[in-house]
Order: structure tokens, then C-alpha cells, then sequence
């Protein structure tokens, strides 16, 4: 009797001291406010079908820092500069890694690629590696001329393009970031450009890409119901396998069609699969293409579709297209191309460039965040293991920070403007398009120059007319929504030639 008496004791003392030490641990903050969730699926319907449009309008209602149960996965959303500062500067470091998600285990090689690598050593290496041999001020000059040759191809090409039909801009801007990339990259060209029109397959590369930013913009239910993730029940899973099976072929005759003697990102690669650097560094295969995977689709439509943007707005907005156009003419002359040089000589088109950024970030929820431990953010509780979502396209367009946010406006950004200091390089919040901290866009460099570099070139050396006489403010400006934000319907235009004839005749 009295053994058992002792073995009742102790486990009601043990379901004490378990209670006492769960009262006393408990958060003592609360979550952040949110949405009521629905049993099992949370607040996924709250995603609808443009989740940066859905997430701006709820962050309306429940503020700028709030808290979505999605399945079983606990997320938070950033909705203003203050807010995105504290996770992304303040808190930093404790996000750092980006959540566990279908597109990196079925499209990005299992995690082996850099945009979704674990936040630790292989993730360093490969962030060297692309720094040190693509991104940096050095290896920027040394490839300059490599640029401006695509860009003056691109400017041949449109300028000898049939006059009676309209062009597909985004598809021609494509081809050249996509072969100015390549040559950096691979050591040369990927697309041919015949006159005016394209490579077949680079329509076929820039559907891969685009497919590849929708199916990662979805937001799966597998991801946040792992229960469910055997059923696929969006089709999601099945269409990345075989995406990433295409991408795989295009990769893998890269490699096999690769030239070892030239010098290039690759070549690098290659020789870190033989060898170890002195570091000890040593790179599988599966590591290299999913690298090239990570600059050939986070490299190319991001720039080429916000440059195809600005050109829209400058087509919406004739008064600030002439004054794009007098700047250019003034600087450069009509006797030549622009060239990278130019470009710290132009402020105005710097301001149009910032602000097709702020209205146009082409990764309008940034790359989602995981809290590796939890945190205090404004007073709320962060749980460990919760995604963070940096609503960057809200950020840019809130009323508490901008004068008639929906404007285009680009003199914002110049002496005497709301926003005269205010970059785009990851250090102003309130307009983050690469993100911010230690997992901002690695590519911010080339990105920017590449959209600078095209805009400008497109705006001295074409006047624009819109395809069957399409009166400019009636361009249709709405967003298609993937992982990027493409225009749902793509810029179909004439080229009219401005500058001296021979301009046009420089090809590489
Ligand atoms: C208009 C141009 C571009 C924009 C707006 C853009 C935007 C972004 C954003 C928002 C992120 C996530 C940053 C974060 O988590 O805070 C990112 C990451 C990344 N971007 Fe870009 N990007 C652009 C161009 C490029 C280019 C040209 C490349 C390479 C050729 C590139 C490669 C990457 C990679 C590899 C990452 C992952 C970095 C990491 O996880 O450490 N991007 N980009």
C-alpha cells in the first residue's frame, strides 16, 4: 500500500514540477496579431493568388509585424521599413537560413545550390566563390566590355528589326542578360539573336525560367502541411521534378561542352572539383550546376523583366521620358551608344531606375527567412522554426513613408526629394528589392548595372511606339504574380531609331 501511495507521490509531484516548469519557461509575450486560421490548413487561403497583394492588404488590418499560422508552420510577415529592419539588421544573424521548402529539395538539387543553402560554412564558400569571381569591383571592370557588346547587339538587333512588326522586348532583354551572364559565367554566348527575332530555345530557357519563379512562388501545401506532402495536392511537386529534369539536361551539356582552358566562373569551378583551394574548399558536381542553376535563373528574368518595366513607365510617362532622353543627350551625344561610364553621370535616370525598384521589385516577398531560435520583436514572441516573409512590394508603397505612394515619381529620389539619400542596396528599408543583411542578393552589382546600363541604352537610342498605335495611357501595367513579378502582359513595341545611323551598325 504504501508503495504505491509512494508511486502516486511521485508522479503527481512530477506533473507538478512539469507544469511549474512550463508556467514559469511559457512565452511571456504573446504573437504578434493575424488572421484567425482555419483548422489544419491556417491561414493558407488567406494567400490568394497574388500573396503580396492578399499580405498587404491583411497587414492593413492587423498591422506591420504580423503572425500567420500556415498548416503547421508558424510564419511572420514584415510590412514596414521599421519592421523589416529589426529582422533583417537587428535580428539578422538569427536569420540567416531560409526555410525547409519543395523548390529547394526537387528544382535546387536538394538544398546543395547557394540561395538555399544552410546558413554555415558551404554556404560561405559558395557566396566567395560568386563574389570574389563575379560580383566584385574588380571582376565587374574586367567584364564590363563583355556587357556592353550584348547591350550593343541588342541595340543592333532592334534597330535592323522588321519595321512592320512590333517587338517582344522582355523576350530580346532576356536573350541579352542571359548571354551577357553566360559569357561571364561559361565563356560564351548560350542564345543566337538572329535580326530582331530569337533563339527558339531561348523562349524555350525564359519559360523554364519563368515557370521555375511561378512554381517557387506558390505557396505549397506540402511545405506547410508535411502530412500532406505525399499527396501533392497542388501538382506542385510532380511539375517541379520535371522542370528540374530540363534545367538538369541544359546544365549538364554546359559542363560537357565546356571549354577547361578558358577563364571563366566555371573553369574556377571545375578545378575546385579536382582539387581543394588552399582553404581545404573542395566542390562536388552536383554543387556546380546547382550554382549555375541559382545565376541563370536568379540572374537573368529578375533583371531583364524590371528593365522591360521601367521602359513601360517611361512609355506611361512621355514627360519624363523626354527628360530621360535630354539627360542622355546631353551627357553622351547622339553620336554613340551609352556606355557603363556614363551611367554615375546621369541622375535623373538613376532616380527613374530607383523608382521602377520601389513600384517594381521584382521579388516582391523577397526569399523567405528562418528564425533559427526565438526571438522579441517589438514586444511579440518569434517562434523558433518560423518563416519570415519580407513583403519588400508593400514596404515600398506605404503611405507612412512615401508622398502618393502609386506615382511614379522619380524626382523622390533627387536633391530637394522625400527621398534624396535613400538607395537601393539593402541599407534603406524602405525600398529593399535585393533584400537586406547577410543574405542580400549576391548579383545586387550586376543586377543594377544590367538594369542601368539596358534602360538607359533603350531610352536614347529608340522613341517607343506601342504596338497597333496603342495609346500610352492605356499600357496595361498589371502584375503576373511568381516567386518574380513578370507584367501580365508583355511590352510589344516599335523601335524608332534616334541616334546617328552608324550607332547602330557596332556589333561584336
Ligand atoms: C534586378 C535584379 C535582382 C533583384 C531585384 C534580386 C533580388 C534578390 C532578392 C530580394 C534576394 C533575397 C535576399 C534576401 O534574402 O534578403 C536575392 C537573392 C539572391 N540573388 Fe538576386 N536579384 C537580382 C539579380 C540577381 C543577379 C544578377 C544574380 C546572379 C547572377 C542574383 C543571384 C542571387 C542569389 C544567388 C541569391 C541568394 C543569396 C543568398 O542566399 O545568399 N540576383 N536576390
Amino acid at each position: 500500500m504504501s508503495t504505491l501511495l509512494v508511486a502516486f507521490a511521485t508522479v503527481a509531484a512530477t506533473i507538478l514540477v512539469y507544469r511549474l516548469i512550463k508556467f514559469i519557461t511559457r512565452p511571456s509575450l504573446t504573437l504578434p496579431p493575424g488572421p484567425n486560421p482555419w483548422p489544419i490548413i491556417g491561414n493558407l487561403p488567406h494567400m490568394g493568388s497574388v500573396p503580396h497583394h492578399s499580405l498587404a492588404t491583411l497587414a492593413r488590418v492587423h498591422g506591420p509585424l504580423m503572425h500567420l499560422r500556415l498548416g503547421s508552420v508558424d510564419a511572420v510577415v514584415a510590412s514596414s521599413a521599421s519592421v523589416a529592419e529589426q529582422f533583417l539588421k537587428i535580428h539578422d544573424s538569427n536569420f540567416s537560413s531560409r526555410p525547409p521548402n519543395a523548390g529547394a529539395k526537387y528544382i535546387a538539387y536538394n538544398y546543395q545550390d547557394l540561395v538555399f543553402a544552410p546558413y554555415g560554412p558551404r554556404w560561405r564558400l559558395l557566396r566567395k566563390l560568386t563574389s570574389v569571381h563575379l560580383f566584385s569591383g574588380k571582376a565587374m571592370d574586367e567584364f564590363r566590355h563583355l556587357r556592353q557588346e550584348e547591350v550593343a547587339r541588342l541595340t543592333s538587333n532592334l534597330a535592323s528589326s522588321d519595321e512592320t512588326k512590333a517587338v517582344k522586348l522582355g523576350q530580346l532583354l532576356n536573350v541579352c542578360t542571359t548571354n551577357a551572364l553566360a559569357r561571364v559565367m561559361i565563356g560564351r554566348r548560350v542564345f543566337n539573336d538572329g535580326n530582331g527575332g530569337c533563339d527558339p530555345r531561348a523562349d524555350e530557357f525564359k519559360a523554364m525560367v519563368v515557370e521555375l519563379m511561378v512554381l517557387a512562388g506558390v505557396f505549397n501545401i506540402g511545405d506547410f502541411v508535411p502530412s500532406l506532402e505525399w499527396l501533392d495536392l497542388q501538382g506542385v511537386q510532380a511539375k517541379m521534378k520535371k522542370l528540374h529534369k530540363r534545367f538538369d539536361a541544359f546544365l549538364s551539356s554546359i559542363i560537357e561542352e565546356h571549354d577547361s582552358s578558358s577563364k571563366n566562373l566555371l573553369s574556377i569551378l571545375l578545378s575546385l572539383k579536382d582539387e581543394k583551394d588552399d582553404d581545404g574548399n573542395h566542390l562536388t558536381n552536383t554543387e556546380i550546376k546547382a550554382l549555375l542553376l541559382n545565376m541563370f535563373t536568379a540572374g537573368t528574368d529578375t533583371s531583364s523583366s524590371t528593365t522591360e518595366w521601367a521602359i513601360a513607365e517611361l512609355i506611361q510617362n512621355p514627360r519624363i521620358l523626354t527628360e530621360v532622353q535630354q539627360e542622355l543627350d546631353t551627357v553622351v551625344g547622339r553620336d554613340r551608344i551609352v556606355k557603363e561610364e556614363d551611367l554615375t553621370h546621369l541622375p535623373y535616370l538613376q532616380a527613374v531606375i530607383k523608382e521602377t525598384f520601389r513600384l517594381h521589385p521584382s521579388t516582391p516577398l523577397s526569399l523567405p527567412r528562418v528564425a533559427s531560435e526565438s526571438c522579441e520583436i517589438f514586444g511579440y514572441h518569434i517562434p523558433k522554426g518560423a518563416t519570415l516573409l519580407v513583403n519588400v512590394w508593400a514596404i515600398a508603397r506605404d503611405p507612412n513613408e512615401w508622398a502618393d505612394p502609386l506615382e511614379f515619381k522619380p524626382e523622390r529620389f533627387l536633391p530637394g526629394g522625400e527621398k534624396a539619400e535613400v538607395d537601393v542596396r539593402g541599407n534603406d528599408f524602405e525600398v529593399i528589392p535585393f533584400g537586406a543583411g547577410r543574405r542580400i542578393c549576391v548579383g545586387l552589382n550586376l543586377g543594377l548595372r544590367m538594369v542601368q546600363l539596358l534602360t538607359a541604352t533603350l531610352a536614347h537610342s529608340f522613341d517607343w511606339e506601342l504596338e497597333d498605335d496603342l495609346n500610352p495611357k492605356k499600357l496595361n501595367m498589371d502584375e503576373a504574380y511568381g516567386l518574380t513579378l513578370q507584367r501580365a502582359v508583355p511590352l510589344s513595341m516599335h523601335p524608332k531609331p534616334r541616334l546617328a545611323p552608324h550607332v547602330y551598325s557596332i556589333t561584336s
